[in-house]
């Protein structure tokens, strides 16, 4: 039986225009930084010291102000990937914190949003926002997408069109049992670093912002002013919610999820909130090998400071048979945070060490 038309990507040249292909599925559009970035740096930063916020995390930056990310020719293919009848189909899962999210595509299934969050070019302007080097915090991870529910539930997904537009005038919202819900309820990321992009249009979208709660109870609400803008911020030790939009057909953020890429810097991640959002054996199967690769680098980065210690004492005392050759306190330091790293890696996928 020949495939129907929907199976049939358009094939891409020179004139091609993403606006008019309605095809959804793995795009065929190769990630083109000149054409799917429009990147302006964030106009500031607050750090943790500056919001009041208790020093926790792995750096002191705490978010950016909303920035423009990326163009509306990447926003339609990312959502021509999200919205793709598979993944509504597969990729879809809801829990007591948020009605629908979408996760955890591969790059068969998704091979722009992997192309777009996997490039050089994006990957160096989370580390500017940020200041640190950083690396993906779970592959499960890279475009976690959250979607706000309407009236015609999760049944309506498919029925967003891949070139989101603004509301016509007078448009009403049909009340539902999401009406009052969040899109993410309160609560601080398993993941240390976090970038939050705009994928609805916010032409005459009220709300729909990303909340941080204040030591004082007060509130900070950010959004980008456009679609294709984001933000970044340390949410694994910061109350956030996304607040629902009103006067919009829809609400969708993606995100991706990082751990700073230094040994010498603690690994927060965890899979707490995963758990309930993921096919099981996937997710804690790539957990145990991110955990393996972290202790490893660790292990590495460790192994290059005692040999360079036992060099240096070498050529400082040759003499001397009982040289300090390893600094006890950073030795000590290490050893103790990678037996938290294994015993958080097994606690978070239910190993008990006393249990076969
Ligand atoms: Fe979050």
């Amino acid at each position: 039986m020949a495939p129907s038309a929907i199976d049939i990507p358009t094939p891409i040249s020179d004139g091609y225009d993403p606006r008019k292909d309605t095809f959804r599925g793995p795009s065929k559009v190769a990630f083109n930084p000149a054409i799917h970035l429009n990147y302006t740096p964030p106009n500031r930063k607050y750090t943790y010291s500056e919001l009041g916020l208790p020093l926790k995390g792995t750096s002191d930056f705490g978010t950016t102000e909303p920035f423009q990310l990326c163009s509306e020719a990447a926003v339609v293919e990312l959502r021509r990937e999200l919205l793709q009848p598979s993944t509504i189909k597969r990729r879809m899962h809801s829990w007591y914190r948020a009605p629908a999210t979408l996760r955890g595509f591969t790059e068969k299934e998704a091979p722009f949003i992997h192309a777009f969050w996997r490039s050089p070019e994006v990957h160096k302007i989370m580390e500017e926002a940020v200041g640190i080097e950083l690396e993906f915090a779970l592959p499960y991870e890279i475009g976690h997408t959250n979607i706000q529910l309407g009236a015609s539930g999760k049944e309506g997904v498919q029925e967003f069109p891949l070139l989101p537009e603004p509301v016509p005038a007078g448009w009403e919202e049909e009340k539902s049992v999401y009406h009052e819900v969040n899109v993410d309820d309160w609560h601080t990321d398993s993941f240390p670093y976090v970038c939050v992009l705009m994928l609805s249009n916010t032409d005459k979208m009220v709300g729909g912002e990303t909340a941080l709660r204040m030591p004082d109870g007060s509130l900070r609400k950010l959004r980008g002013p456009t679609m294709g803008s984001c933000i970044v911020m340390q949410g694994r030790h910061m109350p956030h919610a996304a607040l629902r939009a009103w006067n919009t057909g829809e609400r969708i953020t993606m995100t991706c999820s990082y751990r700073p890429k230094s040994p010498a810097l603690r690994d927060d991640t965890e899979i707490t909130n995963s758990l309930e959002l993921s096919y099981l054996n996937e997710l804690t199967g790539q957990f145990a090998l991110e955990r393996f690769k972290v202790l490893k680098k660790k292990s590495e980065y460790m192994i290059a400071q005692l040999e360079k210690a036992k060099k240096d004492a070498l050529e400082r005392e040759p003499d001397n048979l009982d040289a300090v050759i390893m600094d006890r306190k950073a030795v000590k330091a290490m050893m103790k945070e990678m037996i938290w790293y294994l015993e958080v890696s097994m606690k978070q996928m239910k190993m008990h060490i006393d249990e076969d």
